[in-house]
């Protein structure tokens, strides 16, 4: 899906980073997170539909992909905690969008970030994005922007449009 993969060429993670993929399903942008933080970077997959997580775990072993591990939780009652925790970014490609209580989940997911740390999160252009700041500035996001993507691909006459999200978890908390 060129969505993810533009967000990830955009706001790649560093190499040797620490990343969460939230509502990551059968796994590929976790393992294309988990190339791209090479060997000293690790890549924690989350979802709450553990089918999907089985179809990751075994995407990642047939690419033997040592620096990648998958957990079921939801992200509005996990505990961010222990392997749920200190993340340089969270990432999301359209993982958001369902989420039944966003404050919440939100809030779980800054807590999840180191200071500093970044959330780039992938959604649909029908995402309101007035509202999407303002849940974000209320779960304690700052430097909150809004990407537009449109991709028509080639010989089709219906594209598709999405906004690349990104937040910080501030340094210094309000
Ligand atoms: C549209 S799918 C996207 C899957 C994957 N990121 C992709 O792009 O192929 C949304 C995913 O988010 C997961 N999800 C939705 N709400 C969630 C929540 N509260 N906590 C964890 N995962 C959630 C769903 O189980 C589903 O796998």
């Amino acid at each position: 899906m060129p969505h993810g993969a533009i967000a990830l060429a955009k706001h790649a993670p560093k190499s040797g980073a620490r990343v969460l993929d939230l509502g990551c399903g059968a796994g590929d942008t976790t393992l294309d997170l988990g190339r791209l933080v090479g060997p000293r970077g690790t890549v924690v997959g989350l979802d709450a539909c553990e089918a999907s997580l089985r179809l990751a775990s075994d995407a990642a072993r047939a690419a033997k992909a040592a620096n990648v591990t998958f957990y079921t939780g939801d992200a509005e009652s996990s505990s961010f905690d222990g392997e749920l925790s200190g993340f340089d970014v969270v990432f999301s490609r359209f993982g958001t969008m369902s989420l039944r209580a966003p404050t919440a989940a939100l809030r779980n997911l800054r807590s999840a970030l180191k200071p500093g740390g970044r959330l780039i999160d992938v959604t649909w252009r029908s995402v309101d994005p007035h509202v999407r700041r303002m849940l974000l500035e209320g779960a304690g996001f700052t430097e909150i922007a809004f990407e537009a993507i449109d991709v028509q691909p080639r010989g089709e006459s219906v594209g598709s449009s999405s906004w690349i999200i990104t937040a910080t978890c501030p340094v210094c908390p309000m």
